[in-house]
């Protein structure tokens, strides 16, 4: 495989970075996860914005984010995955420092990796619907960044593996966040609803699209807090993002939402969403 790591373009196995490397110790980076449909990255822009949102919301300096999707697209080449739905990752670090210390330095060498690889759509799940559970959410208070501290996402994400859930969306004392690596939506007497944006969830480039499909196509849509009582009485629940693209709940676990059918709304965004691309 061949990868992207601080300006060049190398053989995984040749990458070395070091163990002092602040994303290694601490978590300190960011990252971002954009679908490649042949022949181009989706949305690229927004997902190259939002990391200059969260570069700039945690302090590091890269500047050459305006580069990243011709990068990525070198990496499709070389990787022969020009025919294939895949997807790029880009992470970038502080950088590093010895010995290991909490603060930071100003002006550090930021630590660039991106990689590509062949990622089909999730056929199964996007036709048929999916079992989600419902957590308090245990995460910090800066959700809106897309770091890689993802302690919290990925612990509650391994349960929800375990329990054979597609995903569980969290809530905050009662109002309904997202899930550890969707946004959600519901349907209520032909109206969509999903949480507003703020510090408690991402602002998920799907979710964008996805309202602004709802536009184009006279879907009413509000964005606001969403409690557990209202979401359990939905007509169609459904998830989004980068990959699960817009994916329909059909049971939440512990609830009486149990026999959910994949709705219309979700099928016209789902058909919608597939014209963009
Ligand atoms: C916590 C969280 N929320 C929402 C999303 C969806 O974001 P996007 O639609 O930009 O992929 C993700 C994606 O990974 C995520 O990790």
């Amino acid at each position: 495989m061949l990868v992207f790591y601080n300006g060049k373009i190398l053989d995984l196995e040749s990458v070395a970075i070091s163990p002092f490397d602040r994303a290694f110790q601490f978590g300190d980076g960011v990252y971002e996860v954009i679908r490649y449909y042949p022949s181009e990255f989706f949305k690229s822009e927004l997902h190259i914005n939002r990391l200059k949102n969260s570069l700039k919301e945690v302090g590091i300096p890269y500047n050459n984010c305006d580069s990243i999707e011709s990068n990525l697209n070198e990496l499709i080449k070389l990787n022969n995955l020009t025919d294939e739905v895949s997807i790029g990752y880009i992470q970038i670090s502080r950088g590093y420092h010895i010995p290991r210390r909490h603060y930071f330095d100003d002006g550090m060498e930021p630590t660039v990796f991106m990689y590509v690889e062949k990622y089909p759509a999730r056929l199964e799940e996007m036709t048929n619907g999916v079992k989600i559970g419902l957590e308090e959410d245990i995460r910090w208070l800066r959700c809106n960044i897309k770091a890689t501290s993802l302690l919290a996402n990925i612990l509650t994400r391994n349960k929800a593996v375990r329990k054979e859930l597609s995903e569980i969306v969290w809530h905050r004392n009662g109002i309904i966040t997202e899930g550890t690596q969707t946004n959600i939506f519901f349907v209520k007497n032909g109206e969509l609803f999903t949480p507003l944006l703020s510090n408690f969830i991402l602002p998920g480039v799907t979710r964008r699209v996805v309202l602004d499909l709802c536009g184009k196509n006279g879907i009413p849509f509000t964005e606001r807090n969403i409690t557990i009582d209202e979401l359990t009485k939905s007509d169609e629940i459904f998830l989004t993002s980068t990959t699960a693209e817009v994916t329909p709940v059909i049971e939440i676990e512990g609830t009486n939402v149990k026999d959910l059918k994949p709705g219309p709304i979700s099928r016209i965004l789902q058909k919608e969403y597939s014209k963009l691309y």
